[in-house]
């Protein structure tokens, strides 16, 4: 017999003490109403930011001061965004003149770029995510204005992905972009290797093959030396980290793709979140609230792990691109001071909903752990279709029931019934899909994870935990390659290992 009881009706008891309320910047609207997280603990949460220095960190960063110390370097991506053009100095030496630069040159590509079918795009980690995001997610905008080419990504060295966009670009009216902070990382190298065959291969001249490649990267002389010239070469800087590149030439798809003008409405919303990051009280503070309420959650309730469900196709690839953000940049378990730390990222998952609820919104209702959830929507409807209202609300209403449920709970008899509740998430407002508030959004998860970096006192940008596995996969690729499969344990080659290779080359 089904035993549950209604929900309780809401009263100032049962729902969680609104603190904060809701907050705005860059045109975003915050509403942290159901974090749980009461006016008394808040003002404990603010003073800790202020003790941690956080202050004092944005100056530094904004400033160009080295805070990446590991590589003993400033993340200055904000220079990027500097459309103000305010001067910052590395070495002595302002870096807006040569930023101005690279804007001037897109603008100019942008230009002058007629009779492309087909770009292709090679990259990977941070030089994939943030461009692919931005251009999927302005796809979606109805009546962008867009040269409708066909933008292929090419990341993965599988070469299923290389095969299907070889399969569909022409290889006369293509352009490659090869997008490598280092130029030398793997994967990017051996796909811009395979794309030049794949030229070669279809009679594209030399002077053609030169003609199309584009670089965007720090290591102008790696470039060169593949065969791209000069004038196709897009720096840019050792203080732009990869995963906060997007902001450099590394989004050139996004102003051919949508016009120059597009990609600078992208920078200045990023340069609006950050103003509003760096001149804001803590108090009123967008990405210093966020920061704030997830190590609240990682202290008193213990979370492991917390989601980001976008209310918006358009967004599906945001939490991949998060993802990098965050877990790259504070997956760590040692400090700036080199001993160990109580608090580092938490894993970050997520998808776009209503799809989410199918898939794993159960474990976020009734699993054994708290999972807070940040809910990002999008305020006016996705499309010109006749439907687009009616959809649009029955999307919000999910959004928003999602998110009350999660909070309040359920009290029931059968326990298979009760959903406990009290389970934090907030509620992210876009006005519009548009490239100015995808810039806001993405400034803002950046400078969430800088402060996040003070808090936890984790160098946000560097990685050095990537490296092993690079380091191995040579031996490995190399004993991949003989003949019999009677490979042994041996350096850098452990017994498993062997045997695995000996079973796939057999
Ligand atoms: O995965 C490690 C990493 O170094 C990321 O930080 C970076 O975004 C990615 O590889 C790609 O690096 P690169 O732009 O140098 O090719």
């Amino acid at each position: 017999m089904n035993s549950s009881r209604p929900t309780p009706s809401p009263t100032p008891a049962n729902i969680h003490k609104e603190a904060l309320g809701t907050l705005d910047a860059a045109g975003l609207t915050l509403d942290i109403n159901y974090q749980g997280i009461s006016a008394s603990a808040w003002k404990l949460l603010f003073s800790r930011a202020k003790k941690a220095g956080l202050s004092e960190f944005i100056t530094d960063m904004f400033t160009g001061k080295v805070v990446n110390a590991s590589e003993r370097r400033p993340a200055l991506h904000s220079a990027l965004r500097n459309l103000l053009k305010k001067p910052i100095l590395v070495g002595g030496e302002d870096v807006m003149p040569a930023v101005s630069d690279v804007w001037r040159r897109i603008e100019r590509l942008c230009n002058k770029w007629v009779g492309i079918t087909d770009v292709i795009h090679i990259g990977i980690g941070g030089s994939d995510f943030g461009p692919r995001l931005i251009v999927e997610a302005l796809a979606h905008v109805p009546d962008i204005n867009s040269r409708g080419m066909r933008m292929h990504f090419l990341a993965n060295i599988d070469t299923s992905e290389l095969a299907r966009i070889l399969n569909r670009a022409q290889p006369n009216s293509t352009r490659i972009i090869i997008v490598s902070k280092t130029f030398t990382t793997l994967e990017t190298m051996m796909n811009a290797r395979a794309v030049v065959d794949w030229m070669k291969a279809n009679n594209c001249t030399k002077s053609q093959i030169a003609h199309s490649l584009i670089a965007v990267t720090t290591n102008i002389s790696a470039a060169k030396e593949f065969g791209v010239k000069m004038e196709n070469i897009y720096p840019f800087w050792n203080w732009v980290g990869g995963r906060f590149s997007v902001w450099s030439a590394v989004g050139l798809p996004i102003a051919l793709q949508y016009g120059f003008e597009t990609f600078k409405r992208f920078l200045e919303g990023a340069q609006a979140m950050d103003i509003h990051f760096q001149t804001t009280p803590f108090e009123e503070n967008l990405p210093v609230i966020m920061a704030l309420a997830l190590v609240y959650q990682q202290e008193k309730r213990k979370i492991k792990s917390y989601a980001v469900i976008p209310y918006a196709d358009a967004l599906n690839l945001f939490p991949t691109w998060l993802q990098q953000l965050d877990m790259e940049s504070h997956g760590k378990s040692v400090g700036r001071d080199g001993n160990r730390v109580q608090l580092s990222s938490p894993v970050v998952f997520g998808s776009a909903g209503c799809n989410a609820q199918h898939s794993f919104f159960q474990l976020l209702h009734q699993g054994g752990d708290i999972i807070p959830i940040d809910f990002i929507v999008v305020r006016e409807p996705m499309s010109n279709l006749p439907e687009a209202s009616a959809h649009h609300r029955a999307l919000l209403a999910n959004c928003l029931a999602q998110a009350q449920a999660l909070s309040h709970g359920k009290e029931a008899d059968n326990p298979n019934e009760v959903y406990p509740g009290k389970r934090p998430s907030s509620l992210l407002v876009l006005p519009k899909l548009n490239a100015y508030f995808l810039g806001a959004l993405l400034a803002l998860y950046e400078n969430r994870a800088a402060t996040l970096g003070v808090l936890w006192n984790i160098n946000t940008f560097d990685q050095p935990g990537v490296e092993l596995g690079k380091v191995l996969a040579k031996p490995i690729e190399a004993a991949l390659n003989s003949k019999s499969p009677s490979i042994k344990a041996t350096e850098g080659i452990d017994s498993i290992t062997a045997e695995r290779i000996n079973y796939l080359i057999s």
